[in-house]
């Protein structure tokens, strides 16, 4: 009988330990367990809470305005083309951002982040045949068809910034300038695959016996 009461009172310091305060906010501080004897003016040190109101400031407001002609840790990204992949009226923005250069050496970037990001799925050729495709995962878009040739840059963009269907985004994996590089490269990789007599060069056209 004795432990049936032992009980009971275990149960009701449980139910009210955990249910009790659930949802209660308190306004004094906390208990401290080891308050700074040393130091105690650390323990509760003045401070304003969040849009609170100020007797020093003239303006009454502890939160302060920006100064004026602060800059932005942050670029302003208002560039649609670079930072969305879309034209001022929303369309998908065709071929590179002036901000841009299309060179050999975004084209490298490019072939490093497409091996390690894209390859995996889409193959290092584009093929859509990459490592995944033989352990039977998913069917990786083949980017040698006429959809992908002619997809506008901007829409590849946004496929690599948000995903598309059942492709996973890797915008938290590649910065805007890195999505451009690998859309450069992917671009490279269509022409490999598809290149026309015009492409080679007149001085070469003798050595492959065209006329
Ligand atoms: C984990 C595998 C995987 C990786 C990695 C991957 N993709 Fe994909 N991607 C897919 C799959 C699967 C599809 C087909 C989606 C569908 O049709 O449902 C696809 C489709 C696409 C498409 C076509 C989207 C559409 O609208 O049809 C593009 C463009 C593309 N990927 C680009 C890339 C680029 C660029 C990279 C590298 C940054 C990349 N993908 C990385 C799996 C992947």
């Amino acid at each position: 009988m004795r432990y049936a009461y032992f009980t009971l009172a275990f149960l009701v310091v449980l139910t009210v330990s955990v249910l009790g305060f659930r949802g209660s906010t308190f306004t004094r501080p906390p208990m401290m367990v080891f308050p700074d004897t040393f130091f105690p003016e650390m323990n509760h040190q003045a401070k304003y809470k969040p849009q609170a109101s100020s007797t020093f400031f003239a303006d009454g407001r502890a939160d302060r305005p920006l100064p004026a002609g602060v800059v932005s840790r942050n670029p302003l990204r208002d560039d649609d083309h670079l930072y969305r992949g879309k034209t001022a009226n929303g369309q998908w923005a065709k071929g590179f951002p002036a901000a841009v250069a299309v060179d050999a050496r975004l084209i490298a970037r490019g072939r490093e982040r497409y091996t390690i990001y894209c390859a995996p799925c889409h193959g290092a050729l584009g093929d859509g045949k990459g490592i995944v495709t033989q352990y039977n995962w998913g069917a990786p878009a083949n980017f040698h068809s006429d959809v992908f040739r002619s997809m506008p840059e901007g829409q590849i963009f946004d496929t690599i910034t948000n995903g598309a269907k059942t492709m996973f985004s890797y915008g938290d994996k590649l910065v805007p300038e890195d999505r451009w590089a690998v859309i450069a490269y992917v671009r490279a990789l269509q022409r490999a695959q598809n290149a026309r007599v015009n492409d080679v060069e007149a001085n070469h056209k003798q050595e492959l016996g065209i006329k």
